[in-house]
């Protein structure tokens, strides 16, 4: 992949970047009160490649996605506000257009001078960002690329995405993979050959997100642990009942075939032995302990049990190597947070080389109070993580090659 070094001297050129600013915003309920961003570990992310740009003199032209609009502006999703925390990191102005590619985001990049760095309007404001017609996505990408000389990619968290602002521009101009992409990259590739004993914890709602990956894995870990939403599946492919917990039916032949093919390959696939069941998807629903394999008919699992989350960290206490992706349990709700705590506090007690894989939840990991510095990487992708472990070919790395 080419570098940012191969750009060559970037002084007074316009230069794209297209990161992944894609944060969680809580809106205000009144009228005009603003944006907060919750977690803004992808700016942070972002800062690095957009200063080293600026600082070597280029005239820095930033573009995201925020959420997922339907190809119309639609207020909630404004990158506005991550203007105004972008700014502040890098300590610099943030020019923001007020669209992506009109009149806005042309006299916006009109007026850079060296150094300067702007903002473009969300991408998925415009219908050709992500349009499975190559026609419609080329058309914005070559208004897209009027706006620059050259286009580095650093949203690791879009790479797999076949969109005109990953994919199609970078046909079009000089181009570059940014430092964030490379370094996730390297630490992706350090876990498809890990250091021994290796590890992978798997949690979130659902199994049929995580099939492809699942049947990687297998090929790769020493053991798997499983919990959030998608452990019920499992629980009932070995014969429990779940109650009214969360079911994919439809999934349990092909997890009763992953445990066959576990047993087969030697892994160890660790399920919990005790849930928080409660009467209800609520923080304040009664709940209690159960063991795994006595859910009750009228409750809900909502996080794995104590005794899971000692089990688990056992089981993580010796690792070399650990992949993480996806909550425990139901971790926004305090008192369903336990399993996911417990977990992420192994992994700063074990000495493995710990990635953490994912987008919104590794922002939980920040939220529950965890040193980011902690674990050896939180991956900006959680989409792009699983579908590089799973061997899928990622047309934003694709691109960058040629
Ligand atoms: C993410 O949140 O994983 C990335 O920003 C990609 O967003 P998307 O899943 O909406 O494409
Ligand atoms: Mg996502």
């Amino acid at each position: 992949m080419k570098t940012i070094d191969d750009l060559g001297d970037v002084r007074g050129r316009r230069v794209l970047v297209r990161s992944d600013l894609n944060v969680p915003l809580e809106h205000g309920d009144q009228p005009g009160s603003g944006a907060r961003i919750t977690d803004d570990g992808r700016v942070r992310a972002s800062v690095p490649v957009i200063k080293r740009l600026s600082d070597a003199g280029a005239r820095v032209v930033v573009m995201s996605h925020l959420g997922r609009p339907k190809g119309a502006p639609e207020a909630k999703y404004s990158l506005e506000p991550v203007a105004g925390r972008l700014a502040e990191l890098l300590g610099r102005p943030v020019a923001f257009a007020a669209d992506t590619v009109g009149e806005s985001a042309a006299s916006t990049v009109a007026g850079l001078a060296d150094g300067d760095v702007a903002l473009l309007e969300n991408l998925r404001f415009d219908p050709g960002e992500t349009s499975k017609d190559e026609t419609e996505r080329g058309e914005f990408a070559a208004r897209l690329a009027a706006l620059g000389d050259a286009v580095v990619v650093d949203g690791f968290g879009v790479v797999h995405r076949k969109h005109a602002s990953v994919y199609d521009v970078v046909k079009r101009l000089p181009h570059a993979a940014g430092d964030l992409v490379l370094k996730e990259v390297e630490v992706l590739r350090r876990l498809t050959d890990p250091e021994r004993p290796y590890a992978v914890v798997l949690g979130g709602s659902k199994v049929s997100d995580k099939l492809g990956v699942i049947a990687n894995l297998l090929k790769v870990a020493d053991r798997l642990l499983i919990g959030g939403g998608m452990v019920f599946t499992f629980l009932k492919a070995q014969g429990h009942e779940v109650g009214r917990s969360l079911l994919e039916e439809d999934q349990l032949d092909a997890v009763r075939g992953y445990l066959a093919q576990a047993e087969e390959r030697g892994v160890e696939v660790v399920l919990p032995v005790d849930v928080v069941a409660a009467t209800a998807f609520a923080a304040d629903a009664e709940h209690d302990v159960y063991a795994a394999d006595a859910i009750p008919a009228d409750r809900l699992g909502l996080d794995i049990g104590p005794r899971s989350g000692e089990l688990f960290a056992s089981k993580l206490a010796d690792t070399a190597t650990v992949f993480w992706n996806g909550p425990m349990g139901v971790f926004e709700m305090a008192p369903y947070a336990d399993g996911t705590r417990a977990v992420a506090q192994a992994l700063v007690d074990a000495k493995a080389f710990s990635v953490v894989g994912g987008g919104d939840y590794a922002a939980a990991v920040r939220q529950l109070g965890f040193d980011e510095k902690a674990f050896g990487h939180i991956s900006t992708g959680g989409g792009a993580s699983l579908e590089y472990l799973e061997g899928k070919e990622l047309p934003g790395l694709t691109v960058l090659s040629d």
